[in-house]
């Protein structure tokens, strides 16, 4: 066993070595990476055919041997291999863009894998004569696309986004699909199930909704533990890894649903939470280890795969010619239909939005198998339950499929984007790129005269040097000019919004990063950005502003949590709410303020805008403080201790970063600062934020109320148990004329505005309101509405009746007032 432990190490470093020195070859020609793997994969391995025989010469037939021992099978793919290669595509994934196209992605990875699934399987069991149902399983392994193959081919080309998003969430759905349809019907072949096509479909929802049920639960309970880990970076990557490996694990081997869905789920889940987990660092970390970690998936499998090929293909024949022929024509004529057919009809009944005939071509011509199909055809070589000529029908054919499409598809998918324009800038991206050159390019002529002064060159050497590079920046200056003026004002406007909401975004994740806001606000303003983002896409700067209005409304979470106060009593959700309301709004207004200087400073990146994008971030910015200001009016002592803590809190990460930086100066050993972050630790540990107290409690608001204030104290008790205490919300209607009373309202603390016809009349700490109706059984005058976050004490109509029998003085005075209103 020792003995192999060492040569699969041997074997494993040897590959990859091989491997990255692919990598500048790979680049130079600009040629699939993966690709030339696996081509060098297929030279290994017929080279292992040829030299095994009887040679020895060290370290190399050891090489060789230790390779011949890596002997992939299909399990290895399934659960070393696959995890790690699915949870890394999907990470990159951006959930809110796949959902915009869900329907058509579903659509192909589902009914479009079936549909080809049949189209396969009869087209070969007319040209070969083998058995449907052997037919209809290659027909299941050859239609996954592999979003290995695309993905890293998109990567290098730098496909459009919607694109990129559209063939990715294909792949990554199909394998799933394909999983599930091979389990399927290789249990029919094997004569271990007869389900018909009900069962079928039965079987299929179950273990494709259980997958993604499964890695959704996992991946929340994950990024719960990842939160609790905190700033502990390196921890909370290894959940990750093990995330993707358990979420498989658990549903494929001890739930039977499908591991690719859990995985792909858990991924998305981690990906949409992620930049509210972690910190900007550790968020590149992770993606850098994860990077990292497909990078090694990649070059093995690919190598890996191509070792295996020429032993498959020793069986090849003429008649397997002829067949591969068959799969590659009916393949593709089937893909052919559903990407020029199904599509655009989603698009017609209002599913999808439309996809340009230019992105329906690259999703045609960039379907290449990889991975998940030859390790479904390795699963049926490796099963002796198969009987050999099927074994060696699906082995041959398969591996002979993937290998024509990754020579001729992946190859040429470049050419395919070409041809349709896929590889160039949008109108507004061309110009908003010869500005950034011609800036930069300008700033690269003065910094280099400063530097000839610095080390005394000559300064007319660096005139000659740097006159290319003004020329270069007056010419794009020019061009961008030209190109500025096709461009609409709508236009423009987008582009600065979009600039705008995210440089906002980075602002959040500077608060973040700084332990200056939870995770759950951090979510909170990532959904408005999102908001906003799609706002401006809508709407422009109309869609921008009523995204922005939406973000401040008090949500129906809060209307939730001030009617569980009142009806039961249960103050607790509405504290919870108000602090993050707090929480979100000082977020906001301290992002908008740091953002808004800013944008005085960058008024030259966008010169026809600056002035129009201040004026709407300013208005943002007062809507934010009004609301803030609201809040703090209401609970001035909690906002001040809110604010104190943050305070400290900042002072403590400047200090860090003092030493920090006292450190990367070599000012200070790395004991010294060790030491001194200690001390900083400890006292950061020791700041606290203050807990927000509603005062709902009766005593103590009718403490305000100078109302009461000339009772006895036995009879203020009394009054206390009969008064109701009730938040009310900014904006609330409080009565509405017309209705009928059953009690009346005393203001504790806040204001409330008596809608009444010259001008209103704002009633305010120590007043009441609403007695008229009571006093004399009449329908409501008018509305009173709330006008921020108002304390009032309710007292019903049969308390009022007591109230007023035993005390004739407050009985007169109310009297008194209702007389004065009317
Ligand atoms: P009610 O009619 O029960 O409901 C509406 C309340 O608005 C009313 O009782 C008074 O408390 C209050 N209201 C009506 N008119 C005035 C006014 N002129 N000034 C202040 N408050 C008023």
């Amino acid at each position: 066993m020792m003995e192999h432990v060492w040569l699969t190490v041997l074997g494993l470093s040897g590959l990859l070595t091989l491997a990255v020195l692919v990598w500048p070859l790979a680049a130079r020609l600009s040629f699939p990476y993966t690709v030339m793997l696996a081509a060098i994969g297929c030279a290994i391995g017929y080279l292992e055919h040829v030299l095994t025989q009887g040679m020895n010469i060290g370290i190399l037939s050891d090489m060789l041997d230790a390779l011949h021992a890596l002997d992939i099978t299909s399990e290895t793919i399934l659960f070393v291999f696959l995890p790690a290669l699915v949870f890394e595509s999907a990470l990159a994934i951006d959930v809110r863009r796949l959902m915009e196209d869900i329907a058509p992605i579903l659509m192909l990875a589902v009914v479009g894998l079936l549909i080809s699934t049949v189209v396969v399987g009869l087209a070969l069991q007319a040209v070969t004569g083998m058995a449907l149902l052997v037919c209809l399983l290659l027909g299941a392994i050859v239609s996954a696309t592999d979003p290995v193959a695309v993905v890293a081919i998109f990567k290098d080309l730098g496909a459009p986004k919607r694109l990129a998003i559209l063939v990715e969430g294909e792949s990554l759905f199909n394998d799933a699909t394909a999983i599930v349809v091979f389990t399927i019907l290789s249990a029919m072949v094997l004569g271990e199930s007869d389900a018909g096509a009900l069962a079928g479909i039965a079987a299929f929802a179950k273990v494709f909704f259980g997958g993604i049920a499964v890695g959704y639960i996992l991946a929340r309970i994950f990024t719960g533990l990842m939160e609790w880990l905190g700033d502990a970076v390196l921890p909370k990557i290894t959940l990750t890894l093990t995330l993707a490996y358990l979420s498989f694990l658990l549903a494929e081997h001890y739930l039977h649903v499908s591991g690719v869905m859990a995985v792909v789920t858990a991924s998305l889940v981690l990906g949409s939470r992620g930049r509210s987990i972690f910190s900007r660092d550790g968020w590149h970390e992770m993606e850098g280890v994860w990077e990292q970690v497909g990078f090694l998936a990649n070059s093995v499998i690919f190598v890996l795969v191509g070792i295996a090929v020429p032993g498959i293909m020793a069986e090849f024949t003429a008649t397997h010619f002829v067949w591969l022929g068959a799969l590659v024509l009916a393949a593709f004529t089937a893909r052919f239909a559903l990407i020029f057919g199904l599509v655009p009809v989603l698009a017609k009944i209002g599913w999808a939005q439309a996809v340009a005939v230019g992105y329906r071509a690259v999703m045609f011509w960039g379907g290449l198998r990889g991975a998940v199909s030859l390790a479904l055809a390795l699963a049926v070589m490796e099963n002796d339950g198969f009987s050999p000529e099927i074994r060696s029908f699906v082995g041959t054919l398969v591996t002979g499929f993937v290998l024509v499409t990754l020579a001729v598809n992946a190859t040429t998918v470049q050419l395919v984007m070409k041809a349709f324009g896929l590889d160039k800038l949008s109108a507004v991206d061309l110009a908003v790129r010869d500005r950034a050159l011609s800036l930069g390019l300008a700033g690269v002529g003065t910094s280099l005269s400063d530097v000839a002064r610095l080390s005394d060159l000559p300064e007319s050497l660096a005139s000659k040097v740097s006159q290319p590079y003004q020329k270069r920046a007056d010419q794009a200056a020019a061009e961008s000019g030209g190109e500025a003026a096709t461009i609409s004002h709508e236009a423009w406007l987008q582009v600065g919004l979009k600039v705008m909401t995210a440089r906002e975004q980075q602002t959040y994740q500077d608060q973040f990063d700084q332990g200056l806001i939870s995770s759950e606000t951090m979510r909170r303003l990532l959904r408005g950005v999102n908001d906003l983002q799609d706002g401006i896409k809508a709407g422009g700067r109309q869609g921008y502003e009523t995204a922005d209005a939406n973000t401040l409304k008090l949500g129906w979470q809060m209307a939730a949590a001030a009617q569980l106060q009142r009806r039961i009593g249960l103050t607790g959700p509405l504290t919870r709410q108000l602090a993050q309301r707090f929480e979100y709004l000082r977020a906001t207004t301290m992002g908008l303020r740091a953002l808004a200087e800013e944008q005085m400073v960058n008024e030259s990146a966008q010169p026809e805008l600056a002035s129009e994008l201040g004026e709407i971030l300013q208005a943002r910015l007062a809507d934010h403080t009004a609301a803030l200001q609201c809040l703090r009016a209401a609970y001035p002592e909690y906002a001040a201790g809110l604010e104190e803590a943050l305070l400290e809190q900042i002072a403590v990460r400047l200090e860090y970063a003092e030493y920090k930086s006292m450190l990367a100066q070599s000012a200070i050993s790395k004991e010294v600062y060790s030491d001194l972050k200690r001390e900083v630790d400890a006292h950061a540990a020791k700041i606290q934020r203050p807990t927000l107290d509603l005062g709902l409690e009766a005593h103590k608001l009718v403490q305000n109320m100078p109302f009461f204030a000339g009772l006895p104290e036995d009879q203020q008790k009394e009054v206390c148990r009969m008064l109701k205490p009730r938040l009310v919300l900014p904006g609330e209607q409080v009565i509405t004329q017309g209705e009928r009373g059953d009690c009346m309202y005393f203001i504790s603390s806040g204001a409330a505005r008596v809608v009444l016809d010259p001008a209103d009349v704002i009633l305010g700490r120590g007043d009441f309101f609403g007695e008229m109706a009571l006093l004399e059984d009449a329908p409501r005058k008018v509305s009173v509405v709330s006008e921020g976050f108002t304390d009032l004490l309710t007292l019903f109509t049969k308390d009022f009746r007591t109230l007023l029998a035993r005390h004739p003085e407050l009985k007169s005075e109310i009297e008194a007032v209702a007389r004065e209103r009317a």
